[in-house]
């Protein structure tokens, strides 16, 4: 089995979580790469890939990669946000996976929080349409945190069984 791990990260939150899913995955070969340095997909079996949430939604450059994945190919992807784990804010981007990953088979999704930049926190906490968000993305300030690259590793493995067996 060979795995990509390829990753999109601003300020190393998602970088931090994809090393974490590219420790716990064992295999006859890996890779770990920023999205910029992946050349060619077809040799993978298994394609690991992340994000941050921007705008509650996939960044275009992630879109980009995700539409250049080959046809078929066994995917799973995770994200980093400021936004509450679980919550609905979060959910937004990976519902919309669905739409762009279309002839892929979606393994699976994990998400977890990042600490938000603070100038940006400062700027939309000052508008009124953002400043709820705002709110609730502050206290994402000391994520991503151990536990959240444990559950990182905990769901790789998991998607590297669903990979072997499915
Ligand atoms: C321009 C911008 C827009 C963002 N929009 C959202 C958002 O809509 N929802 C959210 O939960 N987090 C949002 N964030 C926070 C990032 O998703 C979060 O800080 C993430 O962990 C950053 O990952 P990185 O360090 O890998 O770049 C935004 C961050 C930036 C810089």
């Amino acid at each position: 089995m060979k795995i990509l791990v390829a990753y999109l990260s601003e300020t190393g939150n998602t970088e931090k979580v994809a090393k974490a899913i590219f420790d716990s995955v064992s295999a006859d070969a890996k890779e770990l790469l920023p999205l910029d340095n992946v050349f060619g997909l077809d040799d993978y079996d298994l394609i690991f890939c992340g994000f941050p949430v921007q705008a509650h939604s996939v960044p275009g450059k992630a879109q980009t990669f995700i539409n250049s994945i080959p046809q078929g190919k066994k995917v799973a992807f995770f994200a980093t946000h400021g936004s509450l784990r679980g919550g609905e804010r979060a959910a937004s981007a990976f519902h919309q996976l669905a739409g762009i990953a279309t002839d892929l088979k979606i393994l699976g999704t994990f998400g977890a929080r990042g600490k938000v930049k603070m100038d940006l926190l400062d700027a939309l906490s000052e508008k009124p349409e953002h400043k709820a968000w705002a709110d609730e993305a502050r206290s994402a300030v000391t994520h991503p945190d151990e536990a959240d690259l444990h559950d990182a590793g905990e769901f790789a493995r998991d998607i590297l069984l669903k990979a072997r067996h499915g």
